[in-house]
């Protein structure tokens, strides 16, 4: 499995999601090498870059955080009958020749829909989370927390490409934890 965005506050629980789950081989795609060690922690067998000119052997199933000029790079990561999901809101453009000629597909999810017409599996789905979580097997990292007054710091953050995990916002809280 190919996981975009790895880092990101979604991806950075997919990777470990994957791994709990079984998927023999996670690859963690991330903006910067700077991240490897990040993705390593969390389980990832192999880091890629964007800027990488490849990314190993092609995959059964991709996992798309980022979309846009990704789009394309990742549908070719994925060998013949291959699926990707799509998840973020970075759009992107998809040739349905690329898609015919591999016979791949892909599918688009949002939580938000999944929550509003699967309420009893989504809630299953939300306590099993829970549970690996309490459990200590999935592991939420906490990039920064930062008061909401401050909240253009967040965005600072987001904006740069630069978390590991979440940025949080407190409404109220003592000052500043940032990573050193
Ligand atoms: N469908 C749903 O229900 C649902 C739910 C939650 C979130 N989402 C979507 O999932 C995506 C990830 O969310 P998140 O909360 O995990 O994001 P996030 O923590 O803000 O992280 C976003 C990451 O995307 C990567 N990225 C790659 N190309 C980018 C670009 N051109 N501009 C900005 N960032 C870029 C960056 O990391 P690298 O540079 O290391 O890749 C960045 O750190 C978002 O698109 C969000 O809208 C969808």
């Amino acid at each position: 499995m190919l996981i975009t965005g790895a880092a990101s506050g979604v991806g950075h629980l997919a990777v470990q999601l994957a791994k709990i789950h079984g998927v023999q081989r996670v690859v963690a795609a991330a903006g910067t090498a700077e991240k490897r060690a990040f993705l390593r922690d969390l389980g990832a067998d192999e880091v890629v870059t964007y800027a990488d000119e490849h990314w190993g052997e092609p995959v059964d199933v991709v996992l798309d955080a980022v979309g846009g000029d990704i789009l394309p790079r990742a549908i070719a990561a994925l060998r013949p009958g291959g699926r990707l999901i799509f998840f973020n809101s970075g759009g992107g453009t998809v040739s349905a020749f690329d898609l015919l000629a591999g016979s791949k597909t892909i599918t688009g999810l949002t939580m938000a829909r999944f929550a509003s017409t699967q309420p009893e599996l989504y809630h299953r789905h939300h306590e099993q989370l829970w549970l690996l979580h309490r459990t200590g097997q999935l592991r939420v990292a906490i990039h920064a927390e930062i008061p909401l007054s401050d909240a253009s710091s967040a965005h600072e953050i987001i904006e740069a490409r630069a978390n590991q995990g979440k940025v949080i916002l407190r409404p109220s809280m003592p000052p500043i934890r940032k990573p050193g």
